[in-house]
């Protein structure tokens, strides 16, 4: 099936979804997505920042859409045109999702372990409104302990579901889930059970915002002044491929590897998570290119001066030739 984005036509499989189209054509035409999540059966459809504008639906029935449309939920028809960026209705639309996604989450990016990966951030920086309008008391929340690994801020949750799929489908026991409705969603474990079982580290990875972080790594740096590298060690309950993130020579943090939208590439598991934090654990690969357009893309891995870690592994040298014989210069 053809379809138009923004101008640029794509040939795609019956089924494709409009925002998996846009993905298959690449960069800004793309929308954003705070809820999709295409490693997760049943995600999206929840926080309509994906809104795009359906000019035309089809060869065989060229009217168009009279609302705009959630881009992860509706499925492409042949010849529909779609508008994005180009649409001013769409701007001006996504502008107040993320108005509305920001009348309760805390502006605390100074001190949110988040900050320089979050979704939230980057939306509000590219469509945010600089003042607020809303006058009433935010939500607040009494504060649950969700178990040593996993930090919960719900007053951050933006509702997106990610978390509780990721439970339902990578792990084998749901322990968490939303409750309530309307304004007093929010994400529980009920009875302040501990999320806990092999997988359950990947929650933090899918939260687009800062709601849920990781407990080992809570204000130990900010994630631009890390180093991530890509690794992997023989596990046998995942793939073993991560991202480490270096700061000197120590492994702060381990995540999955995260592609130009945020997801992960694949789940990976607690131990190799939250249990192997040193290099002798890993076998590196080399400096892990974060796509992502974020603060955390700005520290170019190959244009600061490099690691212990980089000085001792053959790839990580080649990687970063250019900047040993710019020092050498120097
Ligand atoms: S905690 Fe994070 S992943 Fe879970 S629903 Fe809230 S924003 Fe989404
Ligand atoms: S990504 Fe489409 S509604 Fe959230």
């Amino acid at each position: 099936m053809k379809v138009t984005i923004d101008g640029i036509s794509v040939e795609v499989e019956p089924g494709t979804t409009i925002l998996n189209a846009a993905r298959q054509i690449g960069g800004d035409i793309v929308p954003p997505a705070m809820c999709y999540y295409s490693k997760l059966e049943g995600s999206g459809g929840k926080c309509r920042t994906c809104l795009v504008k359906v000019s035309k639906g089809s060869e065989k029935d060229p009217r168009p859409m009279p609302k705009l449309v959630a881009s992860c939920r509706t499925t492409v028809m042949d010849g529909m045109e779609v508008q994005n960026i180009t649409s001013p209705e769409v701007i001006e639309a996504r502008k107040g999702v993320v108005e509305m996604l920001l009348i309760n989450h805390p502006l605390d990016c100074p001190v949110c372990d988040q900050a320089g990966e979050c979704h939230l951030q980057d939306l509000g920086y590219e469509h945010g409104a600089a003042k607020t309008r809303y006058e009433f008391d935010r939500r607040t929340f009494e504060k649950i302990d969700i178990g040593d690994k996993i930090q919960l801020h719900m007053t951050r949750c933006i509702l997106c579901y990610r978390c509780v799929f990721t439970a339902d489908q990578i792990t084998n026991t749901r322990l968490h889930g939303i409750l309530n409705r309307g304004d007093h969603s929010e994400i529980s474990t009920y009875i302040e059970k501990a999320v806990d079982n092999d997988f359950s580290g990947n929650v933090i990875d899918v939260c687009p915002v800062g709601a849920l972080t990781d407990k080992t790594f809570r204000f130990k740096q900010r994630v631009w002044f890390t180093k991530p590298v890509e690794a992997h060690r023989n596990c046998d309950k995942c793939c073993g491929k991560v991202t480490l993130w270096y700061k000197g020579e120590d492994v702060i943090r381990v995540t999955g590897r995260k592609d130009a939208y945020g997801e992960v590439e694949d789940f990976i598991c607690n131990t190799c998570r939250f249990d192997t934090k040193k290099t002798a654990d890993w076998v590196i690969e080399g400096p892990r290119k974060v796509s992502h357009s974020s603060v955390i893309s700005a520290n170019h891995y190959d244009t600061l001066r490099p690691l212990p870690v980089v000085k001792t592994n053959p790839v990580l040298q080649e990687a970063n030739k250019e900047q040993f014989e710019r020092e050498t210069r120097l």
